[in-house]
């Protein structure tokens, strides 16, 4: 008998040595996460593993430029992933390390497999080496002119710009990355994987895969093309998985050759956390399990090419069942890039917007099959022109409805006609398509067709017309509420792989439990007449242009602080005698009505009487201001704040919390120039 197909989600490993930003969401994330969702609905076995990838030269070059240790480089990094992770409701079954005692043993046991089986090859081989710092210039440790583009910036590994794979020694003009150092070559003895003995064997499978992406089959023709090479997989570095064979001190295994194998270890420790330790050999192991990498175009060459190869070489293990790779997610035209650090950050954007408004907006623009955009102004117009106006808008005017004219309970469905069972068969048919689609990874088009289907709501209640039913048939008003209703709890299910918490205020709204919340219930009835709904609740809430253009100058001024705004952005002169600092004397001053946080001040400068309205009312009380000499920035343009003129600004430092305003030693008149 066939057991029951399980599923084996993984998403790729994010280098712990920065924050994920929305680039990396949109690439290998929240795709995952819709598309578990939905096997859960529809009661697949399913497990979803992630975790941070704690290794390599990435995290070791932030820690040498930070000065600290690798340790708390991949704690501060792992926790605040992990928490943004969750704060956009992305949930993994686990998000673990590949830091862990487990990960370290499993890796060392796959490589040692390999060894036994005498697979791996040992040779010397000249590697850079740096006489200044006293080591091997591993990947990114190394930077060099990229010889396929002539991009300056290349990395040993791997040409960000045109995404070529490449070894330190093909590098053009290399230097150290830290130092700058020239580089030597210098002999040294690695191991390495013969990936080209496998090249037949993965070509024969990956062309076997008539329903994979085109963009992952075409990067591995033009590998294929190249020919596969013999590939290091181990370094001269400290930090990382110990290479497990005696005489190899000072040598850890290569960063993407234990990673993926991080997806191993993690199911175990999974399993070991449930209790049921040699479970995760069903979902690695079994015919009927079917694994499932989600990536972003950067990392399909490990992921189609070099895992598998492993996976062949070592024989115990499932190969892929697919690896639906995203292409990348563009802001203002530049590539979402963690090591460019231009992405804006998912622990930053879940502060100014619901997860579910940002899961929206990421997922309609998903770079799919080619990179996309993202952008402020988007997310605006989806929020307010679909979400709130179509979905929002559907909720809110039945239930709106149900609550004023049948007393917030919902309504017989006595006087059911074909169109009412129309529109419900109608979610039916749209279920069934909206799940075509997700089979097949193709998340843009789920999205579409599942908000038609709420557009569909939409024009069932329109056309319907309840608040004309409402005076001369109250019962037919009642059938087409309740059905409005069953629909709401359909759209529920519908969305929620998408919008999860939205799906579950519309439960609340609708006082149901999760009992019949499965995707097998879409376009069914399961509300029962006569129950009492639920609290309404605005599901979203317009976003106005004031709030983008708020977050937009928050962003740019808190990119000038971390750029240091002295260095790369030098003034001239005349530039800073534009601004015309005065003295000021403060002759009256009091609290604003309502505000915790203004004073207005009354100033004496040359003689002139001014008035300021100024933010430092949570540190100073009107008495400890009057008689003051402070600076003031005379020729500022006007401003109201809370409706009051203000005529200038007073200088205050802020650091820690703590502000203090600028004043003057001893006497000086006021109005005198400070420059
Ligand atoms: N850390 C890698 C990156 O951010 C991805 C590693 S995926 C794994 O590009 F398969 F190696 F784990
Ligand atoms: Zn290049």
């Amino acid at each position: 008998m066939k057991n029951k197909t399980k599923y084996l989600v993984t998403a790729a490993l994010p280098y712990a040595n920065n924050y994920i930003h929305i680039g990396h969401v949109a690439g290998a994330y929240l795709s995952p996460d819709i598309y578990v969702r939905y096997r859960r609905l529809k009661n697949d076995d399913v497990i979803f593993i992630s975790g941070s990838d704690e290794h390599g030269t990435a995290i070791e070059m932030a820690s040498i430029i930070e000065k600290v240790t690798p340790q708390e480089i991949i704690d501060r990094y792992h926790f605040s992933n992990k928490k943004a992770f969750e704060d956009l409701g992305i949930q993994f079954d686990i998000f673990s390390r590949t830091s862990s005692e487990i990960h370290h043993k499993t890796a060392q046991e796959f490589f040692l497999n390999l060894i036994n089986k005498d697979i791996l090859i040992k040779k010397s081989d000249k590697q850079l080496y740096s006489e200044k710092e006293k080591r091997f210039l591993a990947d990114r440790f190394i930077t060099g002119t990229c010889p396929v583009c002539g991009y300056e910036e290349a990395r040993g590994d791997e040409c960000e710009n045109c995404g070529s794979n490449l070894s330190p020694l093909e590098l053009i003009n290399p230097r150290s990355k830290i130092t700058g150092d020239i580089p030597v070559e210098k002999e040294t003895t690695h191991y390495y994987f013969p990936l080209g003995k496998y090249q037949e064997k993965l070509s024969d499978w990956i062309f076997s895969k008539t329903d994979w992406k085109p963009n992952v089959i075409n990067y591995c023709k033009g590998w294929f093309k190249a020919g596969l090479r013999d590939r290091a997989i181990t370094r001269d570095l400290d930090w990382g998985v110990k290479v497990p064979v005696e005489g190899n001190d000072g040598k850890v295994i290569y960063v993407w050759f234990e990673a993926p194998i991080g997806y191993i270890s993690m199911t175990k420790e999974l399993f070991i956390e449930r209790n049921d330790s040699d479970k995760w050999k069903e979902y690695w192991c079994s015919e009927d399990s079917k694994l499932i990498h989600f990536i972003g175009k950067d990392n399909i060459v490990f992921h189609s090419i070099v895992f598998p190869a492993m996976l062949m070489a070592h024989g115990d293990f499932n190969l892929p069942y697919n690896i639906p790779a995203n292409e990348f997610l563009n802001i203002g035209g530049e590539k979402f890039s963690k090591s460019r650090g231009n992405g804006i950050l998912v622990k930053d954007i879940v502060k100014y917007f619901e997860p579910d408004v940002i899961r929206y907006s990421i997922a309609s623009s998903f770079p799919e099959n080619k990179d996309s955009e993202f952008n402020w102004k988007d997310l605006l117009s989806r929020n307010n022109n679909e979400l709130a106006a179509i979905l929002g808008n559907f909720i809110n005017r039945t239930v709106v409805f149900a609550k004023s004219k049948f007393n917030n309970v919902i309504p017989g469905e006595e006087s059911i006609n074909n169109l009412d069972q129309e529109i419900l068969d109608q979610f039916r048919r749209s279920s069934d398509s909206v799940s075509a689609f997700y089979d097949n990874f193709r998340f843009r088009d789920a999205l579409s067709e599942t908000m038609n289907a709420v557009r569909s709501a939409n024009k069932y209640f329109n056309d319907s017309e309840p608040w004309k039913l409402f005076k001369n048939d109250k019962e037919r008003c009642g059938a087409v509420i309740h059905t409005c209703l069953e629909l709401c709890h359909s759209i529920a299910v519908l969305i929620s792989p998408v919008l999860p918490f939205t799906a579950e205020k519309i439960l609340k709204i609708l006082n149901k439990d999760k009992s019949d919340f499965n995707w097998s219930n879409i376009g069914r009835r399961v509300l029962k007449s006569g129950t009492e709904l639920g609290e309404t609740e605005i599901l979203f809430p317009q976003i106005e242009d004031s709030q983008i253009e708020k977050i937009i100058s928050d962003e740019s001024e808190s990119n000038a602080v971390k750029n240091g705004k002295g260095s790369g952005n030098l003034i001239e002169l005349d530039d800073f005698r534009k601004v015309n600092l005065k003295i000021a004397r403060i002759i009256n001053c009091e609290k604003v009505a309502k505000s915790k946080k203004l004073l207005k001040l009354k100033l004496i400068v040359g003689g002139i009487e001014k008035q300021i309205v100024s933010g430092i009312a949570e540190y100073y009380t009107p008495e400890d201001l009057i008689g003051k000499l402070i600076v003031v920035v005379d020729n500022l343009k006007p401003a109201k704040l809370m409706g009051i003129d203000s005529e200038g600004m007073l200088l205050a430092a802020k650091n820690n919390g703590e502000l203090k305003i600028i004043t003057v030693e001893g006497e000086i008149s006021d109005g005198a120039e400070v420059n």
